[in-house]
C-alpha cells in the first residue's frame, strides 16, 4: 500500500458546536500521522477552490444548492464572522480510505454510527443542506489538490 496524505476540514458547523476535539480523537483512532494543522479564515476565493469540481455536478447543478455549499463552508449560517474552518494533514498507509471511513458517509443518516459524521451529523431540514461536520478527501488525486489549496508547502512536515 502507498503513503499517502489526505485532508480533513472542521467544518463551520463543527467549529460552531464545538466538535473538533471528538472529531480529531476520532481521526487520531486511525493512527495516521498528523503532519499539518492550521485554523483558516475561509474567504469566498477558497470556498471556490475547494469546491471548484463540484460546480455544475450530481446536485450541484441546481446553482442555488451550489451557493449553498460555498456560504456553508464560509461560516454564512452558523453566526461566524471569522469564517473558521480548521484544516489537518493526514500522512500514512491507505490515509485516505481510512479518514473517508473515520469521517463517514455524506448523508449523515447512511454515515455508520461509529463514524464523526454517523455520531455528530445531522440534516438541516430548514435550509436543506447536510451539517455533516467535516471534510474528507475523496481520493488520492482530490487529496493533493486540496491540500495545495489551505496549506503552503512549508506548513506540512515531511
Ligand atoms: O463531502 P463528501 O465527499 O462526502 O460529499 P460530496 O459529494 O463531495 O459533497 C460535498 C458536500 O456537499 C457534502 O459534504 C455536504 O456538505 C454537501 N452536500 C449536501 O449538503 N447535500 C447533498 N445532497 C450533497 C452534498
Ligand atoms: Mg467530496
Amino acid at each position: 500500500m502507498a503513503i499517502e496524505r489526505t485532508l480533513v476540514l472542521i467544518k463551520p458547523d463543527g467549529m460552531q458546536r464545538h466538535l473538533a476535539g471528538l472529531s480529531i480523537d476520532r481521526l487520531e483512532n486511525t493512527h495516521l500521522e498528523l503532519i499539518g494543522v492550521k485554523i483558516v479564515s475561509v474567504t469566498d476565493k477558497l470556498a471556490r477552490e475547494h469546491y471548484a469540481l463540484l460546480e455544475g455536478k450530481g446536485p450541484f447543478v441546481d446553482k442555488t444548492l451550489y451557493e449553498r455549499l460555498i456560504n456553508f463552508i464560509k461560516g454564512e449560517y452558523h453566526g461566524d464572522p471569522k469564517r473558521r474552518v480548521l484544516a489537518l494533514v493526514y500522512q500514512g498507509e491507505n490515509a485516505v480510505q481510512g479518514i473517508r471511513k473515520a469521517v463517514g458517509a455524506t448523508n449523515p443518516e447512511d454515515a455508520s454510527p461509529d463514524s464523526i459524521r454517523g455520531a455528530f451529523g445531522r440534516i438541516c431540514r430548514k435550509h436543506g443542506y447536510y451539517e455533516n461536520v467535516a471534510h474528507a478527501s475523496g481520493n488520492v488525486e482530490e487529496a493533493e489538490r486540496e491540500i495545495a489549496i489551505w496549506f503552503k508547502p512549508e506548513e506540512i512536515l515531511k
